[in-house]
């Protein structure tokens, strides 16, 4: 088993829900994290938990979907941390609605955000992974990856598109001692379930929370290097 102490993460969507939740998991391994967002109060505040747990903890705001400042700030959180050893790509936004019905300013916004934000993030990050022959690379798709709905259209298709960057970065760079895994959890209960009505946060015994994801994401970075977690669908145990 991996010991995890004194790596360096960066955690987007860090401030909130699951980004947040794998962040304090990585703090209690011993893992240095940055986590990233667009609310800075938020990140403040999640960076303060996260430095009670004994581990350096910083912070960017800015938009996964805006290359500019991605570029900048990714770069910046490198050199704050010292260099960085994981990725999880973890921002996202969803929202329901039928093709026909979404405006088309939030259908790209959703592929923007959680496609386009993701290859942002990770070709920035990657160069210094393959640098140091070796990293560690989470990318959080969905069940709506692997399946399609009626009003899931923009989300479906931002989270499949995710399955095939993801898996065709697994195969790049193996060779260069970096995993690459894909995440397709079912409803967790976070703000985004919440919000789209699929989750409520009082039925804890029924319903996945944060901190089972983030359970799986530690136990996958803990196996020897000579295994990968490719992939992983996180359901709950009762439908
Ligand atoms: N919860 C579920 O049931 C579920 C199931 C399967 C997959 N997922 C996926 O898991 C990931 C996390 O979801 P969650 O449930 O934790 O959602 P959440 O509670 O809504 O948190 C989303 C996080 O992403 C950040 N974010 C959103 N848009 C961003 C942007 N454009 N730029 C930078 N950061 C952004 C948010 O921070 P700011 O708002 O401050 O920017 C927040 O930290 C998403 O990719 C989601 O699609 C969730």
């Amino acid at each position: 088993m991996q010991n995890l102490r004194n790596k360096k993460a960066i955690i987007t969507g860090g401030s909130r829900g699951l980004g947040k939740a794998t962040a304090l998991a990585f703090a209690q391994e011993g893992v240095h994290v940055a986590v990233t967002g667009r609310n800075e109060k938020a990140l403040q505040a999640t960076v303060n938990e996260l430095q009670q747990l004994g581990v350096q903890a910083t912070y960017a705001v800015f938009d996964v979907s805006n290359y500019d400042d991605v570029q900048v700030q990714i770069k910046k959180l490198v050199t704050d941390l010292g260099g960085v050893d994981i990725l999880v790509n973890n921002a996202g936004i969803a929202a329901f609605g039928t093709l026909n019905d979404m405006d088309v300013n939030q259908w790209t916004q959703i592929i923007q955000t959680n496609l386009m934000g993701m290859y942002y993030v990770t070709k920035e990050v990657l160069p210094h992974l393959i640098q140091q022959n070796s990293g560690e690379i989470i990318n959080v798709s969905s069940t709506a990856g692997l399946n399609g709905n009626a009003s899931t259209s923009a989300y479906s298709a931002s989270k499949f598109a995710v399955i095939g960057m993801s898996e065709s970065l697994m195969k790049e760079v193996r060779k260069n001692n970096i995993r690459v895994c894909t995440l397709t959890p079912s409803t967790i209960a976070t703000d985004m379930a919440v919000d789209l009505g699929i989750a409520d946060k009082e039925s804890e015994d029924s319903v996945l929370q944060p901190e089972d994801f983030a359970e799986l994401i530690v136990a996958g970075l803990k196996l020897p290097k000579r295994a990968m977690l490719k992939s992983a669908a996180l359901w709950s145990t009762n439908p």
